[in-house]
């Protein structure tokens, strides 16, 4: 079963064709994010236009690269067994370009709709795969960790349908504290991958009032608010040493988040029982982060799985991956929705 897939709930606007839930044939992502860069952020009036001016062009390019994939002319016809779209939680102007092309597409092509969670997208990316990769050997039940710009929860899988939020963060979202202090350090929007990127070339020893501490919560729930004023804090204090030691400030905030994500999932596995664990969303694409869930998670008969780097990041693969596992309808009336 072939899905074609939209996304568009943020910055990115995506085109995805997928076989049977995994093995993609084409995944298409554009980014908006250079010309949001310069305010720092994503402003949403501007995301929606920019949504409506690229969605017709990338569906042309979409069907050539299906194509050249297919080794035939792409045909909605024979191509296309369902069309899956993102309904929410994102920007509602976004969203609604990605469902309206969608929603066109389907009454034109007669084709069916399958509507889809992004964050149900973000966990289903880890069964992504491309002919030329390993088909990742995961099955169900299992713990995700979803790091997101806007979400940081830890779900229980019990199936491809049923997901039981077990922790949240009660302020702000992991990927939001990478970009939040990522614009301390000046760098540039998104943050979260910069910040990645600079941490890597620490070299020296980090003065002990330039660290951070693992932020103390309850139960599985996490607060990032701490770290982001902590950061704001020690550039006030001194911001000689601030600039001195960027590299060892951003190698040591993503390992202190790293630790804190660790604890929380440990803890997850001793509530739960489980034994498989995912991780997903953009902040899942960070390097400190994946390795040291790995160094946690890969003994005692406990595995670790994650999406392959390009699916941790908006796309629309990820969602046929989640449709897949849903009912398809003829029903065109649907909304979008901002928040879960
Ligand atoms: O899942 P995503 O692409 O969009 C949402 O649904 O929110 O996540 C975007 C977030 C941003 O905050 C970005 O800075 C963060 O993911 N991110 C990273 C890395 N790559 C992306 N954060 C830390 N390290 C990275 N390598
Ligand atoms: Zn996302």
């Amino acid at each position: 079963m072939k899905i074609l897939a939209i996304e568009s709930s943020c910055d990115e606007t995506a085109f995805a064709l997928v076989e049977d839930g995994s093995r993609v044939i084409v995944n298409l992502v554009k980014s908006q994010v250079l010309k949001h860069q310069v305010w720092g952020g994503v402003i949403p009036e501007m995301a929606s236009r920019y949504h409506l001016e690229a969605i017709g062009e990338i569906l042309e390019e979409f069907k050539t690269l299906a194509s050249e994939k297919l080794g035939h002319d792409f045909s909605f016809k024979n191509d296309v067994d369902a069309i899956a779209v993102t309904q929410g939680p994102g920007l509602i102007g976004s969203l609604l370009v990605g469902v309206n092309a969608a929603k066109s597409l389907a009454y034109i092509h007669d084709k069916k709709i399958i509507t889809v969670n992004h964050l149900h997208g973000h966990i289903a990316a880890n069964y992504l795969y491309e002919d030329s990769e390993e088909k990742p050997d995961i099955e169900v039940p299992f713990l995700c960790l979803l790091v997101s710009g806007g979400h940081t929860q830890i779900l229980k899988v019990d199936s491809n349908t049923e997901y039981s939020l077990i922790g949240t963060t009660v302020d702000d979202a992991a990927g939001e504290a990478f970009d939040k202090v990522a614009r301390l350090l000046d760098l540039p929007y998104p943050g979260g991958p910069h910040l990645d990127k600079l941490a890597q070339t620490a070299t020296k020893q980090l003065p002990a009032d330039f660290q951070f501490q693992v932020p103390q919560t309850p139960d599985l729930d996490f607060s990032f608010s701490g770290l982001k004023t902590a950061a704001l804090r020690m550039k006030q204090k001194s911001a000689a040493n601030w600039q001195n030691y960027r590299a060892e400030i951003a190698e040591n905030f993503q390992n202190c988040i790293a630790k804190y994500l660790v604890q929380k999932m440990r803890a997850a596995v001793e509530q739960t029982g489980y034994k498989t664990l995912t991780i997903a969303g953009g902040v899942a694409a960070n390097s400190a982060i994946r390795s040291s869930l790995l160094e946690e998670f890969s003994a005692n008969g406990e595995k670790l799985f994650f999406p392959k780097l390009k699916y941790c990041t908006d796309n629309a693969a990820m969602i046929a991956a989640a449709a897949y596992h849903l009912e398809s309808s003829d029903d065109l009336s649907f909304e979008v929705f901002s928040r879960v």
